[in-house]
């Protein structure tokens, strides 16, 4: 589970006698196996127990900050994941009350209410029912896991607005934020819903809400096993998810087109919802708002309705313009990042429809979503979204021709003519694979740039600012992404002698004028002394004279090239960064599920 967090790690063991046993240690998970080693392995036999990697919010990532965090009597352990936001409330309550808090943290006002709710009142004794008091006193997103040294063979799990999945074995039971975590011990697993509480034992679960009433949580199937969310081989995760995009791709697009029909996963919304639809809004943060902004190109072509791509950090907070003839397109992989539910939230509370596409199965936006359409692009560990941007981007295109079938603004052989043309893309991206090895010998030798620039036009500009984000995220070197049309108005400023510029070139038969110009604007950067790296088509031999380095990626419609063109650039950043000595699956200070606003 590290891929969550990784500036410290904890583990607590009930050793079935009474005790709590606990070790915390700040940094990777690797410290914390370290000190495990130097202080005895051997401490932590018991009957049940729970670990917990962490990703700072409140605290620095030090050893007393780190969960899981306990009451002053040390008879309550707690993880959690998300933001207690009235903490500081609790926090005063408690120390009005003579209790000293240990650590910085929003998680540890939970140990101590907990504790207390287990002692005194009408809870006492009863662990779910001591959890239930606190938790409908808590405000903001969490996921707890609990535990009390008088309750040997019982964890207690709740969740709001972040995620909490039980794992069903034989004689073992589990709780853990994602599947990953105990897919090497069963496949059968039930999703909790919002506002839910588990308790686990060695034979099985319980779910109630917060009231206390019964409830029912969603059993299902994890389709991978453990092999998927190995390293197989490869160096790290990254490599790995980069060379499984042909499969991804395959994989999202799989079932999607029957009978002549473009299919969704989950449709809460009927054929006359989409025919309505006057306006289509993408919201999604990072990556996947970079496959949002490919996705305006298609959508807007083959349906001819006004798109809008926003970040949906901003999107909640300007009042946007919504009604319920509006699509909102929320775009994640995790299915959980906060500033997309709640842009997601905000746009049904204006009565606007919404369309999810995650590769999480049962996340929280899907669910609060009228109609989803899953990636299946599998696990995705490495830290920076690889596989899942290309499986976004061929997912975005489904729902663009699912709105033009039920617009009626394609033919039906015209939708199945763009569908073929989809299914010929794992083929394709099989062979943009074949770069690999030349870019990584490039990467080796940009490893000690200041900067790079990445340019692009059409569909090639969102392909250039992924580049651009990639390397930043992984190498930590500054890059910035431009329109390349937007560089003679400022951005021309930057190059100087030697500067690496990535350059995506459009097709030259595709798109001819935008080739033409793109030359252009390659000229004028290399008569500027920028050393120039180019991505262009197969065969393009115009473009030879303008690359200092020429990667070429095969031919593929326009509107298809981001999901050859951005496999390059995936590689690139990669490759920069472990020459640099970065740990490409674990940049710093990035997780992969960003569960606060
Ligand atoms: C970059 C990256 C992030 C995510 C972003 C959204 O490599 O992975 O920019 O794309 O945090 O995450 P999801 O798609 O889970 O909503």
């Amino acid at each position: 589970m590290e891929y969550r967090g990784y500036d410290s790690a904890g583990v607590a063991v009930l050793d079935g006698a009474g005790t709590l046993i606990v070790e915390r240690k700040a940094g990777r998970l690797a410290n914390l196996e370290t000190e495990l080693d130097v202080t005895g392995r051997d401490r932590f036999a018991g009957t049940a127990g729970m670990g917990h990697t962490r990703w700072a919010t409140h605290g620095a990532p030090v050893d007393r900050n780190s969960h899981p965090h306990r009451d002053t009597a040390e008879r309550v352990a707690v993880v959690h994941n998300g933001i207690i936001e009235n903490f500081a409330t609790l926090r005063a309550e408690l120390e009005a009350d003579g209790i000293e808090l240990s650590s910085d943290t929003d998680t540890e006002t939970a140990a101590h209410l907990i504790a207390r709710a287990y002692t005194d009142g009408p809870a006492a004794g009863d662990l779910p029912a001591s959890v239930r008091t606190v938790c409908r006193r808590l405000e903001g997103a969490f996921t707890l896991v609990v535990t009390h040294a008088d309750e040997p063979d019982l964890i207690v799990a709740a969740r709001r607005s972040s995620p909490l999945v039980v794992g069903v074995g034989e004689g073992e039971t589990f709780v853990a934020s994602d599947v990953s975590a105990f897919i090497e011990h069963t496949r059968d697993a039930v999703e909790l819903g919002q506002d839910q509480l588990v308790a686990i034992t060695r034979d099985g679960y319980e779910v109630t809400d917060f009231a206390g009433e019964p409830a029912q949580a969603k059993p299902f199937t994890v389709a991978w096993d453990l092999s998927a969310a190995e390293k197989g081989g490869h160096d790290y995760f990254m490599l790995k998810e980069i060379e499984e995009q042909p499969e991804a791709l395959a994989n999202t697009l799989r079932g999607h087109f029957d009978h002549g029909r473009i299919i969704l996963d989950e449709q809460r919304m009927s054929d006359q919802d989409l025919r309505d639809v006057d306006k289509v809004f993408v919201v999604a943060c990072g990556t996947a708002y970079h496959s949002g902004l490919i996705a305006k190109y298609a959508i807007e072509h083959w349906t001819r309705l006004p798109v809008e791509v926003e970040l949906a950090s901003e999107f909640r907070y300007r009042d946007p313009v919504l009604d319920r003839d509006t699509l909102v397109v929320a775009i994640s992989q995790s299915g959980e990042t906060a500033d997309t539910l709640e842009a997601v939230r905000h746009a049904r509370g204006q009565k606007a429809r919404v369309l999810a596409i995650c590769n999480t199965n049962g996340a929280q936006i899907p669910r609060e979503s009228d109609a989803v359409l899953y990636t299946h692009a599998g696990p995705e560990v490495g830290v920076a979204a690889t596989k899942t941007f290309t499986s976004q981007i061929a997912a975005n295109y489904l729902v663009g021709l699912a709105l033009a079938q039920a617009r009626g603004t394609k033919y039906p052989d015209e939708v199945a003519r763009e569908f073929a043309e989809l299914e010929a893309m794992p083929a394709a991206v099989q062979k943009a694979l074949s770069t690999v090895d030349h870019v990584r010998a490039l990467g080796q030798q940009l490893a000690d740039s200041k900067a790079v620039l990445f340019l692009g036009r059409h569909v090639g500009f969102p392909v250039a600012l992924e580049g651009a984000l990639k390397l930043k995220e992984l190498a930590y070197m500054h890059a910035e992404g431009f329109a390349a049309g937007e560089l003679k108005h400022g951005p021309i400023a930057l190059i100087e002698s030697g500067l690496p510029v990535v350059v995506v070139m459009p097709s030259p038969k595709g798109r001819a004028v935008l080739h033409a110009k793109l030359l252009s604007n390659i000229s004028e950067i290399q008569a500027r002394g920028a050393r120039t790296i180019v991505i262009a088509e197969e065969g393009d031999d115009t473009v030879r004279p303008f690359a200092d380095e020429l990667v070429e990626v095969p031919a593929v419609p326009t509107l298809l090239q981001p999901l050859v063109s951005s496999v390059p650039l995936q590689v690139l950043a990669a490759e920069i960064a472990r020459t640099r000595g970065y740990d490409v699956d674990k940049p710093r200070n990035l997780a992969k599920s960003v569960t606060v606003e």
